[in-house]
């Protein structure tokens, strides 16, 4: 089966072609730098950007792949969580194909695509999987009961999630707060590696005992965010000069500690030793770097796909299409909406 997946949750435009767990051709357009001057996603540039980015990206998709549309078996769009103006463009093309090509439409959810897309890297999810879903909108912590193959039959539990910021968030903000170009993440990430991460004690917060009752495998970041905030606002009222690469190291560093120390232990708890991380925030080195080390220390298989896979694009759509699609999913019906704030345990609609 040839699934053509397609995804327009927030600023790229996505389309793939994925036939199992094999990769045919993946085309990314991104509106970003139209965001880049307001500092932050304006949702009706995105929109617009969709419509006159999705026929190009589809053709482009067909020709690199040597097909047709004739030749497609199956569509799969992401139908949310995101901005619902980006999202009907996406949606709204989806049902147009299903509807002119006679072939099942399938509305997924775009945050499990984040981790479904590794099957493409590093072939299918044992029985059983944790995912650490980390990205400008979402830190989710995901255990696939059954695999991949229990996505059909909705086998997707939330262990737990950011009370507040997302990781890439809480990033894009202090990179504002240090006077970095949007989004911060990338280039708060290139400053940490010429830093000291322990050159300054930030909190790492809901990690104390008190916590583990009701939020042991919950995140939040805000606080940190604050901290940090803080922290420059004295250095700089004291009329030092801001040490930006030690702030983003032990900033990072914060980050990635929680983010590890508690995946790990949501494994070690389930009795999973493997674990998949996905979303924008997984192309962090420092959160790559800590979790492959503490991972192994740990016997967990730590899979986390290159960093193309990472951020938003159809092939993790299709992938999710293409698992659904193998373990005998039914079809959406073509009268689904968009749903932008779909839940987390939702797969397909
Ligand atoms: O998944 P994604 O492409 O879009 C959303 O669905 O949010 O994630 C984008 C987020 C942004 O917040 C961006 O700053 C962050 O991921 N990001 C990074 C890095 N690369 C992207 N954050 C830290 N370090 C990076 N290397
Ligand atoms: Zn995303």
């Amino acid at each position: 089966m040839l699934v053509l997946g397609i995804e327009s949750t927030c600023d790229e435009t996505g389309v793939a072609l994925v036939r199992g767990t094999e990769l045919i051709a993946d085309v990314t357009a991104s509106s970003m730098d139209e965001h880049a001057r307001f500092g932050g996603i304006v949702p009706e540039v995105a929109s617009r950007a969709h419509l006159e980015a999705f026929v190009p990206t589809l053709e482009e998709a067909l020709a690199r792949a040597g097909f047709g549309l004739g030749d497609v078996d199956a569509i799969a769009v992401a139908a949310g969580p995101g901005l619902v103006g980006s999202l009907t463009v996406g949606n709204s093309a989806a049902k147009a194909l299903a509807l002119a090509l006679n072939r099942p439409l399938y509305g997924v959810n775009h945050v499990i695509g984040h981790a479904v897309v590794d099957e493409l890297v590093h072939g299918e999810f044992p029985g059983r999987t944790m995912s650490l879903v980390v990205s400008g909108g979402h830190t989710s912590l995901l255990l696939f009961e059954g695999g991949s193959t229990a996505l059909a039959a909705g086998g997707v539990t939330e262990l737990g999630h950011t009370l507040d910021d997302a990781a890439g968030e809480a990033f894009d903000k202090v990179g504002r707060l240090l006077g970095l170009p949007y989004p911060g993440g990338p280039h708060i990430d290139r400053l940490a590696r010429e830093g000291d991460p322990t050159a300054i004690a930030f909190p790492r917060a809901l990690t104390a005992p008190k916590d583990q009752a009701k939020h042991a495998y919950d995140f939040s970041f805000s606080g940190l965010k604050t901290a940090v905030a803080r922290w420059v606002e004295n250095c700089r009222e004291a009329g030092h000069e801001v040490p930006v690469a030690d702030v983003a190291a032990s900033f990072a560093d914060a980050v990635a500690d929680v983010l590890v120390a508690k995946t790990l232990r949501a494994c070690e708890e389930h009795g999973v030793d493997t674990l998949v991380i996905g979303g924008g925030f997984s192309a962090n080195s420092q959160l790559r770097e800590l979790a492959a080390a503490r991972g192994a220390e740990a016997g967990i298989d730590v899979r986390i796909p290159p960093i193309r896979y990472c951020t938003d694009n159809g092939a993790m759509i299709a992938a999710l299409g293409s698992a659904l699609v193998r373990n005998g999913a039914p079809a959406s019906s073509l009268g689904i909406g968009v749903d932008s704030s779909m839940p987390l345990n939702t797969v397909l609609v």
